[in-house]
């Protein structure tokens, strides 16, 4: 096995330009299958998966507790390991069920027959009701998608209509009246909503066949390594709804975690339960996963609010003690703060705590050989960054977590809100890597 030494040069070897995935291909990984806010780029991770595959054990086993579009997953597929995912999101769990899951031929056909069925279609009945549909679909477009939404319903192929419902998401995303320039919802001034002409139908089509092609090629790439056995996967998947601060799901300990989680709290950062509101809206709980224990379409920002510091705390006091004793560059930069900052700045420390007990409930699934990649940005409150790199550091020093090497990359091919509360170094990142024991 090669010495953590060896390991942390060749990591550094990696190349500036492979680590800002200035080539990569667009629809590499199925990539394009939905355009999910924040999704990392395969080519970074795989370049850092391939440095450590070398010092992990045969059945080596991966997990990502902040799967997101599961970028992690389907990369490290790719190296024959076992995967395990989890995520709060209910899209999420959706997406990368279908991402990871291995589509035969028959897919063509069975997409080529739903098409045809639509486009038989006469009933303009709605297929669902919800506060506000009007104000976030046009009449036409909530035919359309109800004809489509029936149609899909009709297969008896669950993992098909899988397929069909994240094909359906990334429709209703560029069908709907909310914009795509931001994930938080806003609506469109009502001229343009006017003068939009969206066919559903044709969307539909267009990004099922292309996801289709997509899904497809992964696999060629997987049977091409020999992974792929009787049309599965050769290793295990596990994709696992759940709040990571609670607990890991998974049945594994695993050797290796990957992952990037928010940079903040949602409502202030990226709000992915926002950009899910919408398609969460047509697509059948049943069909995504049975173990979700909230409404999460109750109000606009449920899934939010029960994401990573969403929530305040009852006990804000001991929780900062905790976190400034655990890292001194979080103390120094609330010690900066005015009186009225300092509020404001309440939700960092309570983001930070959630994402301090998942890192120990993640530590609880490691083996003690483990390697962790954290991809990491730092954000802004009252105009101050705030040093999210530094904090993991710290965070992780105070457990007994060894650091081996940083890598650092621009942020140049993934989808981050433009402005609003993050900071200049907002389009670098940081590849924060540690190993256990
Ligand atoms: C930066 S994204 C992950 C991106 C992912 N690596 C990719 O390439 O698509 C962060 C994810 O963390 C999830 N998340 C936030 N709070 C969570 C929690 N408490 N438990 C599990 N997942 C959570 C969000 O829903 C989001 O999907």
């Amino acid at each position: 096995m090669p010495t953590t030494n060896f390991i942390k040069e060749s990591l550094e070897s990696i190349s500036l330009e492979t680590l800002n995935g200035t080539n990569f291909n667009r629809n590499d990984f199925a990539r394009k299958i939905i355009n999910y806010p924040a999704m990392m780029v395969p080519s970074v991770q795989e370049s850092i998966i391939k440095n450590l595959i070398s010092s992990l054990p045969k059945n080596a086993s991966m997990i990502d507790p902040f799967m997101g579009a599961s970028s992690t997953l389907v990369t490290s597929m790719k190296y024959g390991i076992n995967v395990s995912g989890q995520d709060i999101n209910p899209l999420s769990i959706l997406i990368s069920q279908v991402k990871t899951n291995i589509y035969t031929d028959n897919i063509i056909e069975q997409f080529n027959a739903l098409l045809a069925s639509v486009s038989r279609s006469w009933s303009i009945m709605p297929e669902v009701q919800f506060k506000n549909i009007d104000k976030w679909f046009k009449k036409d477009v909530q035919i359309e998608l109800s004809q489509i939404s029936r149609a899909i319903k009709r297969s008896d192929d669950l993992f098909f209509r899988k397929f069909c419902w994240v094909t359906l998401a990334e429709v209703i995303r560029l069908t709907s009246n909310d914009r795509t320039s931001t994930f938080k919802m806003h609506v469109r001034p009502i001229d343009e909503i006017n003068r939009r002409a969206q066919s559903p139908l044709h969307y539909f089509e267009k990004i099922g066949k292309r996801s289709i092609n997509d899904l497809l090629n992964l696999k060629s790439v997987l049977t091409e390594k020999k992974l792929i056995k009787n049309d599965s996967y050769t290793r295990e998947i596990e994709v696992k709804w759940g709040d990571s601060k609670k607990g890991l799901v998974t049945e594994r300990n695993h050797n290796l975690l990957v992952t990037s989680p928010p940079y903040g709290d949602n409502h202030t950062t990226v709000t992915y339960g926002q950009f899910s509101y919408l398609p969460l809206q047509w697509i059948p709980e049943n069909d995504i996963d049975n173990t979700i224990d909230f409404d999460y379409l109750s109000v606009i920002q449920s899934i939010d609010s029960n994401s990573l510091g969403g929530k305040k705390a009852t006990n804000y006091s001991e929780i900062e003690e905790k976190l400034f004793s655990k890292s001194k560059t979080l103390k120094s930069f609330f010690n900066k703060l005015t009186k009225d900052e300092k509020i404001k700045a309440k939700k960092v420390v309570v983001f930070l705590n959630d994402l301090d007990i998942t890192i120990d409930n993640s530590l609880n699934k490691l083996t003690n050989e483990a390697y962790l990649v954290w991809t990491v940005g730092n954000r802004n409150v009252n105009n101050r960054e705030v040093q999210n790199d530094k904090i993991l550091r710290e965070l992780m020093d105070s457990k007994g977590v060894n650091h081996v090497t940083d890598l650092k990359r621009d942020i140049l091919a993934k989808r981050m809100p433009e402005k609003n509360n993050f900071s200049s170094t907002m389009n670098k990142e940081k590849i924060l890597i540690f190993k256990m024991g």
